[in-house]
Parts: structure tokens; sequence; C-alpha cells
């Protein structure tokens, strides 16, 4: 998945706007874009928009955070609608998605759906504890799709005045958040998937933060803006040229017998080389499937 857009639930016409935005996959949000008071209405309206939007982008939930006494609720009411999977806020480790799991386990049987069938992408930063514990989602749970990460909510947990610089740049604690993102998700071997950008009419910023992601290891984003869909499709799609090299080196070692190492070009490519050639292949395969 390269682009996941978050749509409110309690609002129709986003919901309807999400499913022609082109995103991968939407993100129906149950949690911080629902005040308290829609949170029943905006179960409903999940429910049903699952329902009947089936065939489209992935449909995920985000869910509200297990320390707020809801995410019970929110569960009952969706799964039986058969979303793709569930978006947990402020987890704070590995364990809060092995506790995810059970429940949705118990969720799943009572909903006459296959257990294992709905993912989990836990947002692993937006606590600090959470940050500390960013190496523990290896092995938690088959239902892990990949890790997200979150700076707002955890600027608020350490009060922190602004999470970047005035030159753009994150400050060092999201910074540390960001780059802990990727290497968890890695060592978890699931998609890291970069965070949201919130100043949406700022498309030269965003191209830039984009690419910077995906520079570093990201291999998808958030977006809170249908805008900002296309923007992330087209920097997440392996090129053609990326595709063709990748490709180049994969037939290389198939052709010389799958050996340590070979020659192309008079270049050195050697089995990391190799490793990161089929993992493009992978994403421009997953990339042209939609
Ligand atoms: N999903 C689907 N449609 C969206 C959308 C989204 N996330 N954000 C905006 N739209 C729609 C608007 O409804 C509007 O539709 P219209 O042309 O039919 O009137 C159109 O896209 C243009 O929107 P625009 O006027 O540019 O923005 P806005 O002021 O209506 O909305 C936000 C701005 C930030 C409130 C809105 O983008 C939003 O709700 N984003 C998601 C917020 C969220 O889920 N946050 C939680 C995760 S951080
Ligand atoms: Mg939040």
């Amino acid at each position: 998945m390269r682009s996941l857009l978050f749509v409110p639930a309690d609002s129709e016409k986003k919901l309807a706007k999400g499913l022609g935005s082109g995103a991968d996959a939407l993100i129906i949000d149950l949690e911080d874009s629902v005040a308290l008071a829609n949170k029943e209405a905006a179960r409903r309206m999940a429910a049903e928009f699952i329902t009947s939007a089936k065939g489209g982008p992935a449909l995920y939930v985000r869910v509200n955070d297990l320390a707020s006494g809801l995410t019970d609720d929110d569960l009952a009411a969706v799964i039986g609608a058969g979303p793709a999977g569930i978006m947990l806020p402020k987890s704070n480790s590995g364990e809060d998605v092995a506790r995810l799991a059970v429940r949705l386990r118990v969720h799943e049987a009572e909903a006459g759906i296959a257990d294992g069938t709905t993912r989990i992408i836990p947002i692993v930063t937006e606590t600090p504890a959470g940050v500390l514990a960013a190496g523990s989602y290896a092995g938690t749970s088959s239902r892990l799709a990949g890790l997200t990460w979150g700076a707002e909510d955890l600027s608020a947990e350490i009060g922190a005045a602004s999470t970047r610089d005035e030159d753009g740049r994150y400050t060092d604690v999201f910074r540390f958040a960001r780059v802990s993102t990727i290497l968890a998700a890695c060592a978890a071997e699931v998609a890291p998937i970069d965070t949201v950008f919130p100043n949406f009419r700022d498309e030269a910023a965003f191209l830039r933060d984009t690419r910077e992601g995906a520079r570093d290891g990201f291999t998808g984003r958030m977006a809170i803006h249908p805008a900002q869909v296309p923007v992330i499709n087209e920097v997440f799609t392996p090129s053609v040229e990326a595709t063709a090299e990748a490709r180049a080196v994969v037939e290389a070692f198939a052709a010389a017998g799958n050996p340590g190492v070979v020659a192309i070009d008079g270049k050195m490519y050697d089995r990391p080389h190799l490793k990161r050639a089929e993992r493009l292949l992978a994403r421009a395969k997953a990339a042209g499937d939609r």
C-alpha cells in the first residue's frame, strides 16, 4: 500500500470522496477526528460504508486506543462488516498489538469471520513509552501489516512547542521517532508507513517531505486530504528505470546460478543488492496490481 487516506467516519461526504481519491487504502477514523458525542453515529456509518464499498481501496478502521475504554465498542460495531484491518493509535509496545489481536479473534468469531482475517497497523510513536519500545513488534502477531508513526500526539505528550524547526526539519525527538519506525518495521518484516503532513495546502513541501521518506526507507504514506494521494502514489511507485535495473540484477543472479556476487556492466552486485532488487520488484508489482 502506497497511499492511505484518512477519512473521518462521521462525514458521509468525505467517505464518498475517499472512494474516488485513488488511494490504495482508506483509514476510516473513529478516533481523533470524531468528537465523543459522535462516536456512536460514526461507528454505524463506518460499518455501513465498509459493507457497501467493498472492491475498491483496502478499508482500515482507526479505532480509539486501548486505554480509552472505547475500543471494544468500536470493534463490535465494525468487524462484522469485514474491514481489511484495524489501525491502532497510541500503541505502547508489541504487547498492545497482541492484546488487540486477542480481541479481534473474539470479534471475528462472533461475526463468523475466519480467524486472522483482520490485519493490524499500529501507530508506534504517539506515546514516549511507545517510541522507546519500537523494537518490540517483531513476532507479535501474524496480523501485523505495517507500522506507522505520529508526531502530533507525541508532541502533546512531551510538551514540545513544535515538531519542526524554523527550516521545516523535524527536531531531534521526532527524527528519533521517525527513524525508530523505519527500523522497527523492517525488524518486524512489515511495511514502514510514513506519517501525515498536516499542512495540506503546501504542495512543494509535501512533495519534498514525501520524497525524503521514500529515500529513507518508507514504502507508503498516510494522507489527510485527497490532493495528497496522487503525490504519494507517484513517489512510492518504483520508476520504470529502477524497475528495469532491479530486474537486470535478479536476472543476472539467476543466470549465474545464484552465486554470492555478480558483475553487471563493470559494477559489483552482492546479496544485499539482490535483496533490495527483489523488494523493489515486489513493490512495483503491487503498484501495478491495482
Ligand atoms: N477524505 C475525503 N474527502 C476529503 C478529505 C478526506 N480526508 N479532506 C477533504 N475532503 C474533501 C472535502 O470534503 C471537499 O469536498 P467537496 O469539494 O465536495 O466540498 C474537498 O475534499 C476539498 O476539501 P478542502 O475544502 O480542500 O478541505 P476541507 O477544509 O473541507 O477539509 C480537513 C480539511 C483537514 C478538515 C479535511 O481534509 C479532513 O477532514 N482531513 C482528514 C482529517 C483526519 O481524518 N484526521 C485524523 C488523522 S490525522
Ligand atoms: Mg492522534
